[in-house]
C-alpha cells in the first residue's frame, strides 16, 4: 500500500517541523488540499504555502484541489513541484480537455468524485488518467466519518480498469484509519490518504507504517 497523509491536519503554526517529519518517514507522497469556498464549504490554503512546502518537501506532492474552474491554475499547480494534480470531475465542464492540459504541463492526472458521484462517470476518461481519487467523505473537511459504500465504488472502479486495460491507480481520501484502510486495501486500494489518523497521533511515523503495511 502507497500512503499519502494528507497536510490539512497538521500544525500549521510549524509547517517546517511537519514537513521534516514527512521527509524523515516512509510516506509515498504528501497530499495537499486546496480548497476555495466555492466547490467546498471551507477555504485551506493557496499557492504561498503550495510553494513553500514544495521547496521543503522530498516527497512528491498529491495536489488535490477542490476548486472550480481548476484550468485556470494548471501552470501554478505546476511551478509549486507538484507530481500529481487531482481535480474534481463534478468541477470540470471538459473533462478530457483538462486532463490534456495537465499532462502537457508535465503532471500525472488524476481525477476525483465526490461520494454520490458515480464510477461510471470515468467510463470514458479512465484510460487518459494515471490515477482515481474517490473521496470516502464529503470533500471540505478532516476528521469526518468513512462513508462505507466506497468500499463497493473500489471494486467497481478495479472492475472497470481491469476491462479497459487502464493504468489508473486508486487512491481513497478521507476517513481512514487502520480499520479502514485494512477494508480498502482488500477492496483493491493503491494509495490511502491520511489526514487526522497520522498528523493527529503522537508516532505519526508509526502510523504511516501501519498503513503501509496493510
Ligand atoms: C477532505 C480532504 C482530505 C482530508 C482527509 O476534503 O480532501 O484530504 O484531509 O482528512 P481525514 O483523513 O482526517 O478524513
Ligand atoms: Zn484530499
Amino acid at each position: 500500500m502507497r500512503v499519502s497523509p494528507s497536510l490539512l491536519a497538521a500544525d500549521f503554526a510549524n509547517l517546517s517541523k511537519e514537513v521534516e517529519m514527512i521527509n524523515s518517514s516512509n510516506a509515498d507522497y504528501l497530499h495537499m488540499d486546496v480548497m476555495d469556498g466555492v466547490f467546498v464549504p471551507n477555504i485551506s490554503f493557496g499557492f504561498p504555502v503550495l510553494n513553500a512546502v514544495g521547496k521543503i518537501c522530498e516527497k512528491p506532492l498529491d495536489v488535490h484541489l477542490m476548486i472550480v474552474e481548476p484550468d485556470r491554475w494548471i501552470s501554478q499547480v505546476r511551478d509549486c513541484g507538484a507530481r500529481i494534480m487531482n481535480v474534481h470531475v463534478e468541477a470540470c465542464r471538459h473533462l478530457h480537455s483538462t486532463v490534456s492540459l495537465i499532462h502537457q504541463a508535465g503532471m500525472k492526472a488524476g481525477v476525483t468524485l465526490n461520494p454520490s458521484t458515480p464510477v461510471s462517470m470515468l467510463v470514458d476518461i479512465i484510460e487518459d488518467v494515471e490515477l482515481v481519487l474517490l473521496m470516502s467523505v464529503n470533500p471540505g473537511f478532516g476528521g469526518q466519518p468513512f462513508i462505507r459504500h466506497t468500499l463497493k465504488k473500489v471494486e467497481e472502479l478495479r472492475s472497470l480498469i481491469a476491462a479497459t486495460g487502464s493504468k489508473a491507480l486508486i487512491e481513497v481520501d478521507g476517513g481512514v484509519n487502520e480499520k479502514t484502510g485494512r477494508e480498502l486495501a482488500a477492496a483493491g486500494t493503491d494509495i490511502l490518504v491520511a489526514g487526522s489518523y497520522v498528523f493527529g497521533s503522537e508516532d505519526p511515523h508509526s502510523r504511516i507504517d501501519i498503513l503501509r503495511n496493510l
